[in-house]
C-alpha cells in the first residue's frame, strides 16, 4: 500500500461494495479529528449503541480513545477505506486492559454503511491477536440485552455469556490462547 499511510497491523482487506482497500491499523494523535468526523457521521441508532445511551460530544470522545490508547496495554484500531490517496476511517475498536481483574475490555464499531460485511470480525480478530502478543489471556465486553448485532458479533467471534450482566445488559468473556 501507498507509504502515505501507517502501516497495516493485518492483511488489507477488500470489502464488498467498497471503492478501494480497507486496513486496520492502530490509531495516533493525529487521528483526533478523524476520528470525531467518523464518530459524528455514525447514525444515532449506532452511536447510542457504541456509548451505551451515554451523551457524548465526539470530539471529546475521540480525544479520549486517542489518549487510553497511549499506554503499552490499551490500544484503538482503526479500519480505514484507502482509495485515490485519501483514508476514510469507517471502524474504530477500542481496548483497555484492566489488571485486577486480568482481562481486556473492549468497545467497537463499524460505520453504517459498512456493516455486515465482516469488517466488526477482522477488527475483533485484529484486536486478539494484538491481546495476545501483549500477553493477556482474556477479553470482555458487556452490551445491552437488545443489542443483536454485538451479540451475534461476539458469538460468532466465541464469545460467552458469563451470567454477569443484569436485566439490561449482557457479559460476554473470551478466553484467548494462541
Ligand atoms: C456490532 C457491530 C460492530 C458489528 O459490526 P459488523 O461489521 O456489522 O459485523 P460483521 O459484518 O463482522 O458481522 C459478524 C457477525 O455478527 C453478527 N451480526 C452482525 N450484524 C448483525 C445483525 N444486525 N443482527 C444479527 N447478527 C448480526 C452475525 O453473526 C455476523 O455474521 P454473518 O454476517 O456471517 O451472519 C456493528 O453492528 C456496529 O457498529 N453497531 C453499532 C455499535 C455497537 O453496537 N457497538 C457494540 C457495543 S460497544
Amino acid at each position: 500500500m501507498s507509504q502515505l499511510f501507517p502501516p497495516a497491523v493485518v492483511e488489507p482487506v477488500e470489502l464488498a461494495d467498497a471503492a478501494g482497500m480497507v486496513c486496520i491499523r492502530t490509531a495516533g494523535a493525529s487521528d483526533v479529528e478523524n476520528l470525531s468526523v467518523y464518530f459524528t457521521g455514525l447514525s444515532a441508532t449506532s452511536r447510542n449503541k457504541r456509548f451505551s445511551g451515554a451523551r457524548a460530544d465526539p470530539g471529546v470522545v475521540a480525544a479520549e480513545c486517542i489518549a487510553r490508547s497511549g499506554g503499552l496495554d490499551n490500544f484503538t484500531l482503526l479500519a480505514e477505506l484507502r482509495a485515490e490517496g485519501r483514508g476514510t476511517i469507517i471502524g474504530e475498536a477500542l481496548y483497555a486492559y484492566d489488571a485486577t481483574v486480568r482481562h481486556g475490555e473492549f468497545a467497537i464499531s463499524v460505520a453504517d454503511a459498512f456493516q455486515r460485511k465482516g469488517l466488526g470480525l477482522q477488527m475483533l480478530t485484529a484486536m486478539e491477536t494484538r491481546a495476545i502478543d501483549l500477553g493477556h489471556e482474556m477479553i470482555a465486553a458487556e452490551t445491552a440485552r437488545a443489542n443483536a448485532e454485538m451479540r451475534g458479533l461476539a458469538k460468532k467471534a466465541g464469545f460467552n455469556d458469563t451470567g454477569l450482566g443484569d436485566w439490561q445488559s449482557v457479559h460476554l468473556a473470551k478466553r484467548l490462547s494462541r
